[in-house]
């Protein structure tokens, strides 16, 4: 081939998986990146955030597996990407911020570690994401949704840089009352240990630590090895 039509050559579009805990800054990289590279960012978080919703909706417990799957079956979960951010519709109702509230993401973490509710939401997952040209975030992204990721990023922080991400959007949010440091220690606690698919770095994922780096130095960290992917496979 020689070099113009290579140039012609669109790139493969890649599936690019960020995963991390919460508060490492995931979505905001995740859709800066997929803008920037014109891919559609996909949160998976979002998925198991509408299902704790509609248990609420339908007073399920979160503990009630069967329940739970039947619930998520009969459930129309739309993932919106919108150049204003990424709508969430639960049953064509916009839920978008409903799903960022307190009692609901205690409920995702809840939901998230029944086996049966994780194979639907995997399945899902796979064919939201199967044509490529996608940024998806989770927990499981890298390790189980997409083993074969062209690109695996595992997005952390230390636990006190994220617990005051946390605080401060809570603040924006004007809601201070929440104990959102124990909040979020409970959810990752629950989020690490559980037997299904717990998170966990993909052995093949390469580690950013977020801690002291600014939205914009991640970014440029991703960026930079996305390059590098494509780059590689141009050659
Ligand atoms: O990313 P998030 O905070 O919106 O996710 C909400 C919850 O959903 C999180 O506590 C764990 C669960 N989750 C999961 O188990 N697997 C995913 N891929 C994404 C989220």
């Amino acid at each position: 081939m020689n070099d113009r039509s290579k140039e012609q050559q669109p790139s493969r579009k890649l599936t690019i998986a960020i995963d991390g805990p919460a508060g490492a800054g995931k979505s905001t990289i995740a859709s800066r990146l997929a803008r920037k590279l014109g891919y559609v960012n996909l949160e998976s978080g979002a998925m198991y955030r509408a299902l704790a919703l509609k248990a609420i909706d339908k007073d399920a417990s979160f503990d009630d597996e069967a329940t739970l799957v039947k619930l998520a079956q009969n459930a129309r979960i739309q993932l919106e990407p919108t150049i204003g951010g990424n709508r969430t519709l639960l049953d064509g109702r916009d839920v978008s911020a409903r799903i960022r509230e307190r009692d609901v993401s205690e409920g995702a973490s809840r939901v998230s570690i029944h086996p049966k509710v994780r194979e639907w939401m995997v399945a899902r997952q796979r064919e939201l994401g199967a044509g490529g040209g996608v940024v998806m975030e989770g927990r499981d992204i890298g390790t189980e949704v997409f083993p074969d990721a062209d690109l695996k990023i595992f997005l952390d922080a230390d636990p006190v840089v994220r617990e005051q991400r946390r605080m401060a959007q809570q603040k924006i949010k004007g809601d201070v009352s929440a104990n959102v440091a124990a909040e979020l220690r409970e959810r990752d606690h629950r989020d690490r240990t559980r037997a299904a698919s717990p998170l966990v770095a993909a052995k093949d994922a390469v580690v950013i630590n977020s801690s002291a780096l600014s939205e914009d130095e991640v970014l440029a960290q991703v960026e930079e090895l996305v390059q590098k992917k494509i780059g590689a496979e141009e050659k």
